[in-house]
């Protein structure tokens, strides 16, 4: 890493005050939780305990698989990224208000990739999809909602049919979109943080930056989301539960294996974690430390380091990324739900995205784009939670598909309502975007125990 070289004697701060989690580290749940978390499931696996092991469909063998850059716990390549599929209709030909375009697809390594020509009008977003239809193309798209699409099965015949998922499919066209694993460091005392100082954050405005509203994520059950690239879940213990269920395909107290689309009715003959492993699993989770904020001692290096946090508090960065949040320091996230989607009139803004995302393509031009409400509380297709900027020099590649291989990188693709601090990171000097960037590299994965 660039920047890192230019310090000399590290000093090492915890982030996250006296919370830190790892006081348990020497449980014994925890031993095993870690055993759990690295073990590497086959089918029909003897660590199950009546179950069918890995599968029938999974993404990886271990959680370590994905969550092992900057030690085990960390994030995962860009080739350990997840896909999730998104139900839409169908653009049909004729005349829009817009001006009208078309688009095609590629279904390469990166899933769907639409691009824009003319021509072709999209139909509304708001068109019901035919439920019936959906689940004929995979039974869990019914709810017209997204959902996650398997890599692996443990049948060889999977693959070939999951490749004619993503697609056209009459009046439907699935959406396949990539999420890249973000890292666990710290997320016992994300879990710690109470309801009351998200919902804070939510009412508080922003002077000089009136467009950054983040909004919380309410779950159907009244709860608030917090984990994941959507806030989609609540706690730890769920998330831990899913992703076992989820990537791995194990049968957990609380959460059903995922079911092989072509044989949904098969049931897993038993489980396959008891609870006793599941909780330890959570534990051993729970159980990782904070990052951590890395300072050089030296005089050059401090003043760099102090320039950059004002650069980054002056850029509005800190608006979203909230240094701290209810008891924990130096989390640099807010857990809102910002919309993202361009505007319009954006230089370099595919309209098809956008239109994807709900925005109203025919507002008159230059106005702002208010994100569209959503049925329940879904989140809009450009909706995401700020992701916590703590451990982020290891927690790379960045952006919720991977794609940015740099912070700087990762900082120009802001837009929406994060598009003016984009704009003023733009309008840097180039010495003052190095600073900030010296800043941000402080910020590191904990040191391996
Ligand atoms: C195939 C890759 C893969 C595997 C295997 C995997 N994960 Fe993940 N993990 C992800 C992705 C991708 C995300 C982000 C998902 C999202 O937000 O939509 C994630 C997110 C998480 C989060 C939420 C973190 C946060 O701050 O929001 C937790 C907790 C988690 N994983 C735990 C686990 C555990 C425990 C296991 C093993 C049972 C596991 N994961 C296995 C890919 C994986
Ligand atoms: C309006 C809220 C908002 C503002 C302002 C904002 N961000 Fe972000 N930031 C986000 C969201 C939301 C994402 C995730 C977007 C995605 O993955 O699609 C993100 C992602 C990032 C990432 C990638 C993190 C990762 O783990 O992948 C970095 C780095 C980052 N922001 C830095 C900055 C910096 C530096 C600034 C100021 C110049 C800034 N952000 C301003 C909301 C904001």
């Amino acid at each position: 890493m660039p920047g890192l070289k230019t310090f000399g004697l590290w000093l090492v701060l915890l982030a996250g005050g006296s919370l830190a989690p790892h006081a348990f580290a020497q449980d014994g749940a925890i031993v095993s939780g870690r055993e759990l978390f690295e073990r590497v499931w086959v089918p029909g696996d003897t660590r199950s305990q009546g179950g069918d092991g890995l599968g029938p469909v999974f993404n990886a063998r271990s959680c370590l698989d994905c969550h092992n850059l900057g030690g085990a716990g960390g994030s995962g390549g860009f080739e350990r990224n997840v896909e999730v599929m998104t139900p839409t209709a169908t653009p049909v030909g004729g005349n829009s208000g817009f001006g009208g375009f078309s688009y095609s697809f590629r279904f390469g390594d990166n899933g769907f990739e639409p691009s824009v020509g003319n021509s072709l009008q999209p139909t509304p977003r708001d068109v019901r999809l035919d439920p019936v239809a959906l689940a004929a193309i995979h039974p869990s798209l019914k709810s017209g909602k997204s959902v996650m699409l398997h890599a692996l099965g443990t049948d060889q015949g999977y693959r070939g049919w999951r490749e004619k998922v993503p697609g056209i499919h009459g009046p439907i066209t699935i959406m396949v979109t990539p999420r890249n694993p973000t890292p666990l460091f710290g997320t016992g005392l994300i879990d710690s943080i109470p309801d009351s100082a998200i919902e804070a954050a939510a009412r508080k405005r922003h002077t000089g930056f009136p467009q950054v509203r983040g909004r919380v994520r309410r779950l159907a059950d009244g709860r608030v989301g917090r984990f994941g690239w959507k806030a989609q879940l609540a706690t730890l213990d769920g998330f831990v539960r899913a992703a076992a269920a989820m990537e791995l395909g194990l049968e957990v107290p609380g959460h059903h294996q995922a079911t092989d689309p072509r044989v949904p009715r098969f049931v897993d003959p038993g489980l396959d974690l008891s609870e006793e492993s599941t909780a330890a699993l959570v534990d051993f989770v729970r159980s990782l430390p904070a990052p951590m904020l890395q300072l050089g001692n030296g005089n050059r290096e401090d003043i760099e380091f102090r320039e950059g946090k004002r650069l980054f508090r002056g850029s509005g960065c800190a608006t979203c990324h909230t240094p701290n949040l209810g008891p924990v320091d130096g989390l640099y996230s807010d857990l809102l739900l910002h919309d993202m989607t361009p505007r319009v009139t954006s230089p370099g803004t595919n309209p098809y995205l956008a239109f994807l995302n709900g925005a109203n393509l025919q507002q008159p031009q230059g106005r702002e784009a208010r994100p569209t409400p959503q049925k329940g509380d879904e989140p809009g297709l450009m909706e995401w939670r700020t992701p916590p900027l703590w451990g982020l020099r290891d927690s790379g590649p960045y952006w919720h598909d991977g794609r940015a291989e740099t912070i700087a990188e990762a900082i120009r693709l802001h837009t929406g309502q994060g598009e003016e601090s984009a704009t003023r990171y733009r309008g840097l000097s180039s010495r003052e975007r190095r600073q900030l960037e010296s800043f941000l590299l402080c910020l590191t994965a904990p040191l391996p125990e």
